[in-house]
């Protein structure tokens, strides 16, 4: 595999995206809601750099199989009330944006106060949705990337950096 973002790279950028969001949300409270699962890294990292009082949970969504897509779905039993509160929505990639566009048209039923949305990843010239993410970490070339959470077919998710994975990658590993 070939590296894309290195490590000292990725945590440069969280560390300007997270003065960007006290920047604009000062020292109110923070409730980060991170969709499942290939924003852990990006969430861990992230949260550790906001100062505010904050909140944390989860939303779960699935749209791959391996590299190919299938129907949406959330679950999102494991948030906590957002009723009221800012909001910052956490996902590692913004790809088609269908994924960020469905979580928050299920999120505004649940009436907060603010939302707003962090990307580590936008994949370049890829997007079927007007909407942009609020704060975005790297723009990225159109390459199926693995690493610091992102996964195919759940592995590589333990890379502390950023890949492209590569056809020789893609065959012949199932373990
Ligand atoms: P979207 O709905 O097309 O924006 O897809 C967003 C979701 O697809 C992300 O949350 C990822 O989980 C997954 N995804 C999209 N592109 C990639 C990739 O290159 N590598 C790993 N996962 C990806
Ligand atoms: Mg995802």
């Amino acid at each position: 595999m070939k590296i894309l973002v290195s490590a000292a790279e990725i945590q440069a950028s969280v560390e300007s995206l997270a003065a960007k969001i006290k920047e604009r949300e000062g020292n109110r409270p923070l409730t980060v809601i991170a969709i499942m699962t290939g924003s852990i890294v990006f969430l861990a990292d992230l949260i550790r750099k906001l100062e505010m009082p904050l909140r944390v949970g989860v939303v779960q969504t699935s749209s791959y199989r391996g590299t190919v897509r299938g129907p949406l779905s959330i679950n999102a039993a494991m948030m906590p009330d957002i009723a009221g509160r800012d909001v910052l929505l956490v996902d590692d990639i913004f790809d088609t944006g269908r994924t960020l566009q469905e979580v928050i048209a299920s999120l505004a039923d649940f009436q907060p106060r603010s939302l707003s949305s962090a990307v580590l990843l936008l994949k370049r010239g890829r997007q079927e949705v007007d909407l942009r993410p609020d704060y975005v970490g790297f723009e990225i070339p159109d390459e199926f990337v693995v690493g610091y959470g992102l996964d195919y077919n759940d592995l590589y998710r333990n890379l502390p950096f950023l890949a492209v994975l590569e056809p020789s990658d893609l065959a012949g590993q199932n373990s």
